[in-house]
């Protein structure tokens, strides 16, 4: 109990800290948000959005889950994407994983762990996916690390593959997708270059219509 009376004690203080830098900052973000980032990363305590990219409430929009994963089913994760990109009209898109991701690491060995097996199968088919090349890898951190990175650039294509993603590029409107990782070690972020911001980037099967890539084209 003395450690949930502490969080109160220290969320008054958080908000007088902000209150003293701008007086106002709270009573503006209640009547807007206009954060210009969606951020989709892990739940993993260690990987808190805000905190690691120095921004103030109002500045990124958040979706977490295991293993910053994005799944054509969830409509949680899709929800807060079409919300993002329609209504907030964000710019950016970040998929944000991270080393020593422990859905990751679950997912590459045959541990039953209940429920989440389910979950963390969406990354045994990347596993499975690239087996050769991870297995290449001898050490097995190196490994470990490499997945991590792979697990990135599979969910930056799931984003591109929604419809939500391909409708926005199609209206014309601004919105890059980022691949990002975090390396708990040393708090720092790295951009894996995997940036996509167009339609001509996907690939035809994923494409929720090939007319609007021809239009697309037309237009420029
Ligand atoms: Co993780």
């Amino acid at each position: 109990m003395r450690l949930l009376s502490q969080l109160f004690e220290q969320n008054r203080e958080w908000a007088e800290k902000i209150k003293e830098e701008d007086p106002h900052f709270f009573e503006k973000l209640a009547v807007q948000q206009t954060p210009e980032i969606l951020w989709i990363g892990c739940s993993d305590s260690r990987v808190p959005a805000n905190e690691l990219l120095g921004l103030l409430p109002g500045d990124v929009f958040v979706h977490r889950n295991v293993a910053n994963l994005v799944i054509h089913t969830d409509f949680n994760c899709l929800s807060v994407i079409q919300y993002a990109v329609e209504v907030l009209k964000v710019k950016h898109i970040i998929v944000c994983g991270h080393y020593r991701c422990g859905g990751v690491i679950a997912a590459m060995g045959n541990q039953e762990l209940g429920l989440i097996d389910n979950w963390i199968r969406n990354i045994k088919d990347i596993y499975y996916k690239y087996l050769n090349e991870v297995d290449a890898i001898e050490d097995e951190h190196e490994k470990q690390d490499y997945m991590c990175e792979l697990n990135v650039l599979e969910q930056v294509t799931n984003v591109c593959y929604t419809t939500i993603v391909q409708n926005a590029w199609h209206r014309g409107q601004e919105l890059a997708v980022h691949g990002w990782i975090y390396d708990v070690k040393d708090g720092l972020l790295q951009d894996l270059d995997i940036t996509i911001d167009k339609l001509e980037q996907i690939p035809e099967v994923y494409l929720s219509s090939t007319k609007k890539v021809a239009s697309a084209r037309q237009s420029k």
